[in-house]
């Protein structure tokens, strides 16, 4: 039976409020805990236990964490009010945050310390694609771990896999992130490089996703793009940074050149320094149409993002 755990979850913002909700769609027993309390109405509205401290979850089995930093992780589990602060403790941490390499082997060994399991389960796409069930998850830690862990990362989306012990799974998030903002980057360079030769923004975007250059990824961001409703945010200009960031960390402790991520980094950076909060990270598109003298206004064209069930 795959659901015979009880299921704590921390976090229940963008990416923790859909991935939760599938734990509960499984027929879970699921408690919740998130710092502003009111996200957690769709949660408990669906049939999730609220707890009013995060050290109530400590009697689950398995703690799932989705938060935004290393020090939001930290927070959540070790400060005098975390997760750990009473004398309860589970069985097993999944952090499935985007976080470094460092901080997660700090959180691995205060975890392992105290005799809780720690597996890293970082994931590729966003809220939607989450609800739609089509995120995927790389894990690292004690295989064993891994394993009692499967049948809740499967829930989670539509593919989960392995690959080694410690910290690996953050290399592995870190890569995919990188790769993420380099290609937000050029489409973006390349859209408005089309639209000011005079081709339309939505045709030159479709033509895109039905090249061999088309992904999930281009697709869904295809809609925001042409109708420029940065307004429906699914990850941040600031989130992005953080990312490029230990994109470029990790290419200096392994020796590795990147210039493609370096320039995408600074040019993340300049979008953050113009005071973009909270709005979605593809605003980046109006920034790089600015800078070629392109006023953009939107198409006002219904485009599929892919991610329809
Ligand atoms: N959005 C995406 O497309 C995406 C995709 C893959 C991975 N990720 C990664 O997933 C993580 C979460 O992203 P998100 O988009 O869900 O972010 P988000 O919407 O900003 O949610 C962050 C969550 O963490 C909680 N949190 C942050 N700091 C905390 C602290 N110090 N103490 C307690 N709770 C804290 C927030 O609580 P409040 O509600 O109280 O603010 C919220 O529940 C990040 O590491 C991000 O890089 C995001």
């Amino acid at each position: 039976m795959s659901n015979q755990h009880k299921i704590g979850w921390i976090g229940l913002g963008r990416m923790g409020e859909p991935m939760s909700k599938r734990i509960l769609n499984n027929k879970c027993d699921l408690s919740v805990w998130n710092r502003t309390k009111e996200k957690a109405k769709p949660l408990t509205d669906a049939g999730a236990k609220l707890v009013d401290n995060k050290a109530d979850l400590a009697t689950c089995d398995i703690v799932f964490t989705m938060v935004s930093t290393t020090g939001d992780l930290k927070e959540v589990l070790f400060a005098d009010d975390g997760l750990l602060s009473k004398s309860a403790k589970p069985k097993m941490v999944v952090d499935c945050s985007s976080i470094s390499q460092e901080g997660s082997g700090e959180v691995r060994a205060e975890l392992e310390k105290r005799g809780v399991a720690y597996l890293c389960a970082p994931v590729s796409g966003n809220g939607k694609v989450a609800k739609a069930g089509k995120l995927s998850i790389v894990s690292s830690g004690p295989r064993a771990s891994y394993e009692i862990a499967r049948p809740y990362l499967a829930m989670l989306g539509r593919g989960e896999t392995w690959v080694g012990e410690g910290e690996l799974a953050r290399v592995w998030k870190i890569a995919h992130n990188t790769m993420f903002g380099v290609i937000i980057q050029s489409l973006c360079e390349i859209t408005v490089l089309a639209e000011k030769a005079g081709i339309p923004r939505h045709v030159f975007l479709k033509s895109i996703n039905d090249s061999v250059l088309g992904s999930m990824y281009t697709t869904y961001k295809t809609p925001t793009m042409t109708n420029l409703t940065f307004d429906k945010v699914t990850f941040t200009p600031k989130l992005l940074l953080k990312d490029m960031d230990l994109g470029m960390s990790a290419a200096k402790a392994q020796g590795v050149p990147m210039p493609a991520a370096a320039a995408t980094r600074e040019s993340i950076a300049n979008l953050v320094g113009r005071g973009y909060e909270n709005v979605d990270f593809s605003i980046l598109l109006v920034e790089i149409a600015k800078s070629a003298g392109l006023e953009l206004t939107p198409d006002n064209v219904e485009m599929n993002d892919g991610l329809e069930s």
